[in-house]
């Protein structure tokens, strides 16, 4: 994958939403619903783009049509066209990604949690020694590697991902920015080769009922594949590397059960944590489903992990 083409008609789209002056701010899915219910049809960019309304042919230039239907991201809704993309702007990017709903097994997320990631990288990273190689795992639209990228001159970066329909546009988003990327399908680390001294991920947090890739955190109310990516991470860093975990974590009875599994394992894999609440309760509507039902909140949490230097 790492010499796919970065698909033209998805960059040219960028560019001409940048040219427009186009921003869009993607919300919860909760909060889209209800917005995007106030009008049946699509009027202006942000419409189309970003709230993921169907429009009637001519309600935006023409452009974007053929734009979108090059890059195979165009369809039929009865009698309306509706774009199977969004755009959204973070931090002075824009980012392609899946349209509202994504409901599909193989939708590239992109949500308020990105916004949340990329502000944690983003603080984090002044204070971590320059990496080499930024690798971003579950890296999606691959927004937080890209926008890390950007705020570290010189480090390589690799985004991987299980979904290839994320990697394709991924491919796009950092085309667009001006950042050079590797792209590994694998999971995890797992197809990442070489070295690795930064490891960032948002990995899927949720008990899914749908079991959707972006959503579905595994067992542990949701937390094992942030705890199985951390500690694959902890084990393959370089001396002195680090990884920023941002994710969500089901809390029962005031316990955290991922932070506790981090402070149990850490130690012998030479690893020291630094872990923090940056949201004490995120996506209240899961706790009306079964599964959510012991419970009390979900949290985003930032964790830094740190390996050993070598003495
Ligand atoms: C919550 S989304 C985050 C996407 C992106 N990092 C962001 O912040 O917007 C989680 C991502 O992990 C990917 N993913 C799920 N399981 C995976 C696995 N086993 N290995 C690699 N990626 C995986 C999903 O396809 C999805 O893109």
């Amino acid at each position: 994958l790492s010499d796919a083409p970065a698909p033209d008609a998805l960059v040219a789209l960028l560019a001409a939403l940048r040219a427009e002056g186009y921003a869009f701010t993607t919300v919860t899915p909760a909060t889209h619903e209800r917005v995007a219910a106030r009008r049946a049809e699509g009027r202006t960019l942000r419409d189309v783009f970003g709230w993921s309304l169907p429009f009637a042919e001519g309600a935006i230039p023409q452009l974007y049509v053929d734009l979108l239907r090059a890059a195979g991201a165009l369809r039929r809704c009865g009698a309306l066209l509706k774009s199977e993309l969004r755009v959204s702007s973070l931090h002075g990017g824009l980012f392609l990604h899946s349209a509202f709903p994504t409901t599909g097994p193989d939708a590239v997320f992109f949500g308020p949690d990105t916004s949340r990631y990329a502000d944690l990288l983003l603080g984090e990273l002044p204070g971590l020694p320059p990496p080499r190689r930024i690798v971003d795992v579950g890296a999606g639209s691959g927004a937080g590697g890209i926008l890390a990228a950007k705020a570290v001159p010189g480090a390589a970066l690799t985004l991987c991902d299980i979904n290839r329909a994320a990697l394709h546009l991924a491919a796009a988003n950092a085309a667009f920015a001006g950042v050079e990327a590797e792209l590994v399908q694998g999971s995890g680390l797992d197809a990442v080769s070489g070295a690795v001294d930064l490891v960032i991920a948002n990995p899927p947090f949720l008990m899914d009922a749908d079991k959707r890739a972006y959503r579905d955190g595994g067992d542990m109310l949701g937390a094992r594949l942030s705890l199985d990516w951390a500690l694959a991470a902890a084990a393959r860093l370089e001396p002195g590397g680090h990884m920023i975990l941002y994710t969500g974590v089901a809390i029962c009875d005031g316990q955290d059960g991922l932070r506790a599994a981090l402070e149990r394992n850490l130690p012998r894999l030479g690893c020291a944590l630094r872990y923090r609440e940056i949201d004490p309760d995120i996506f209240g509507e899961e706790l009306d489903r079964p599964a959510y039902a012991e419970v009390e909140r979900i949290a985003a949490i930032g964790a830094v992990i740190a390996k050993a230097a070598r003495a």
